[in-house]
């Protein structure tokens, strides 16, 4: 029973609760049975009262402006940056451990940013900030798998282009998705929705993700260079990335090409793949046998296909992935922090 009178379970607060991250961390919720003592479903003054249920029972939705934090153990961010930047601070002061979803905090020292699958230790004791940052979308898929390879080959370079699903704008961004794909159909030369997506998403693919930097590289490339740097605890990684927005709904792509120190033997490579945590292989070259967003299965692992090592420069290979965005990269490694917490006692 999720809902436990257990002292030792959390008293636990989701900002954000109505949209896409806050859903799908209800649902993980409930799909994993997260023991906790209370619930406090948070998100802005327009849907305060409106009610959701959490494994079977109903919550009202409470206005952030107003919520008390001294009234819960943990707080899970995902209303986006500037919420977080105001609110997370405050709600660590009022004695929350908050883990934070958006880009707020991830660079800052103090504030561990973790893939539990590839950097729990940073758990093992309270943060000074008293945040734990989840990290981007993408580079959560992509660190889980350059962490082995690391360490068996060393890695002179990843270059990587992504492909990103309209989810990653939250309910707004699926919805102006679907609406612009109905209207392009019905007079194919009229104008489309373009406000999440500029220009429109619908039939086209945009090469832009966040804002412009004066680098020339948006802030979503600058994200997945730092990040990984962070995650990885290796300060010089050469990653560098385009990343492209897709008439996808959900599940982000990647296509890695990844040089090594050495010479890859693609058996091994496969075996090392296949042998990490909640990562499946698509290992066959046949139509089918490779992920997609719509057939990739199970939505908490990260699926890689296309496998290929390259025959004049065998210190390098291509890796296609594909990972549900809004589980992955973002609610399920979220909640994935919160069990390692519990599990360390740390919470
Ligand atoms: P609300 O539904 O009340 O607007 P998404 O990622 O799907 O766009 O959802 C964003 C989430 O962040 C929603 O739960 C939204 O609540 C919440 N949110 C957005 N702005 C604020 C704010 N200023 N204060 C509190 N919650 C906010």
């Amino acid at each position: 029973m999720p809902l436990t009178p257990s002292d030792t379970a959390p008293r636990i607060a989701l900002v954000g609760a109505t949209g896409a991250v806050g859903t799908t961390l209800i649902e993980l919720i409930e799909e994993r049975g997260f023991p906790y003592r209370e619930i406090h479903l948070v998100a802005s003054a327009r849907s305060a009262g409106r009610e959701l249920t959490v494994d079977g029972r109903s919550y009202r939705v409470a206005a952030l402006d107003t919520f008390d934090f001294s009234t819960v153990d943990l707080a899970f961010f995902s209303a986006g940056g500037s919420v977080s930047r105001k609110w997370a601070p405050a709600a660590v002061a009022q004695g929350a451990l908050v883990i934070d979803n958006t880009n707020a905090f991830r660079m800052d020292p103090a504030t561990p940013l973790v893939v539990p699958q590839v950097n729990a230790h940073e758990l093992d004791r309270r943060p000074d900030s008293g945040i734990i940052a989840n990290p981007n979308c993408s580079t959560i898929p992509l660190v889980r798998l350059l962490r082995p390879i690391e360490d068996r080959w060393g890695i002179r370079q990843a270059v990587v282009s992504t492909y990103q699903a309209a989810s990653g704008r939250g309910h707004a961004g699926m919805a102006e998705l679907r609406e612009a794909t109905r209207v392009t159909l019905e007079n194919p030369t009229g104008d489309a929705p373009a406000e999440e997506f500029t220009p429109t998403l619908a039939f086209n693919v945009i090469p832009f993700v966040d804002e412009l930097l004066e680098s020339g590289f948006t802030l979503e490339e600058q994200k997945m260079l730092q990040e990984s740097r962070k995650i990885l605890g290796v300060p010089h990684l050469d990653v560098t990335t385009t990343c492209v927005r897709v008439p996808v709904v959900n599940c982000h792509s990647e296509a890695a090409w990844i040089e090594c120190a050495d010479v890859v033997d693609r058996d091994e490579l496969v075996r090392l793949l296949a042998a990490q945590p909640e990562v499946t292989v698509h290992d066959r070259d046949a139509i089918g046998g490779f992920p997609t967003p719509r057939t990739a299965g199970d939505p908490d692992h990260v699926h890689v296909g296309r496998i290929r090592v390259a025959p004049h420069n065998p210190r390098g290979f291509w890796l296609w992935l594909v990972s549900d965005n809004l589980r992955i990269g973002a609610a399920l490694n979220a909640i994935q922090i919160a069990e390692a917490l519990t599990e360390r006692g740390t919470l």
